[in-house]
């Protein structure tokens, strides 16, 4: 299983980012919010790009927004590594192709009252699922016990297709243990609050 830190509630981003670097997290997912598909706010373009410029790490980047194409336009040159955005949008099949051809992984995230099958029409055109165990919008919530028996589902809907399974919100090193099963663990708060990153993820792969 791989980790990717989210670093959402750092008061001192780029510090943060130094952080995560000297550790051997796998991505830096980077969560986008626009205060309308989320009423939360995360990062603007330029801040995007400066931690992108400074971060060593693979950008797993999650945008919580209604308007992907808006941020794909703006982030096409950089380095990212998957580009996921939310099933629950209008007209996925034209931003999967769009994301596509800027060469990026396409990744689609589901929030976890959702209904799985939506998922189905997109399978062969996508390189990663996303499924929130949380409502999606603000790190430090609790992993949602209902996640288990989706993954175990999408899992299924999957198959032997080559798309990764990530799992975003609530993971520690109680509720890891519940999805031992996925590809990727995205992992917040459980690792920001103590000043040691690679302490926590140690702890997170033991
Ligand atoms: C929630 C975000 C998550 C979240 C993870 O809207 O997509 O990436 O910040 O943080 P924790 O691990 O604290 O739930
Ligand atoms: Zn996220």
């Amino acid at each position: 299983m791989e980790i990717s830190v989210s670093l959402l509630k750092e008061s001192n981003i780029d510090e943060a980012i130094e952080k995560l670097n000297t550790t051997n997290a796998s991505y830096f997912h980077l969560d986008v919010m626009d205060g309308n598909f989320v009423s939360n706010t995360s990062y603007s373009i330029s801040q995007i790009k400066n931690m992108i410029k400074k971060c060593n790490k693979k950008i797993d980047a999650h945008f919580m927004v209604n308007d992907p194409i808006y941020y794909l336009d703006k982030l096409k040159e950089e380095k990212i590594e998957n580009f996921t955005f939310h099933v629950e949008l209008d007209d996925v099949e034209s931003i999967i192709n769009k994301v596509k051809e800027c060469n990026f992984k396409v990744g689609l995230a589901i929030k976890p009252n959702t209904n799985i099958n939506v998922l189905n029409r997109y399978l062969d055109k996508i390189d990663l699922i996303l499924v929130m165990s949380v409502e999606p919008g603000y790190g430090g919530q609790k992993f949602l016990p209902s996640t288990i028996s989706r993954l175990n589902d999408i899992k299924s809907l999957i198959g032997n297709r080559n798309i990764k399974l990530a799992v975003d919100g609530g993971i520690n090193d109680d509720t890891i243990k519940l999805i031992s099963n996925i590809d990727i663990a995205v992992v917040g708060s459980y690792i920001t609050n103590n000043q040691d990153y690679q302490e926590q993820l140690n702890k997170l792969l033991n």
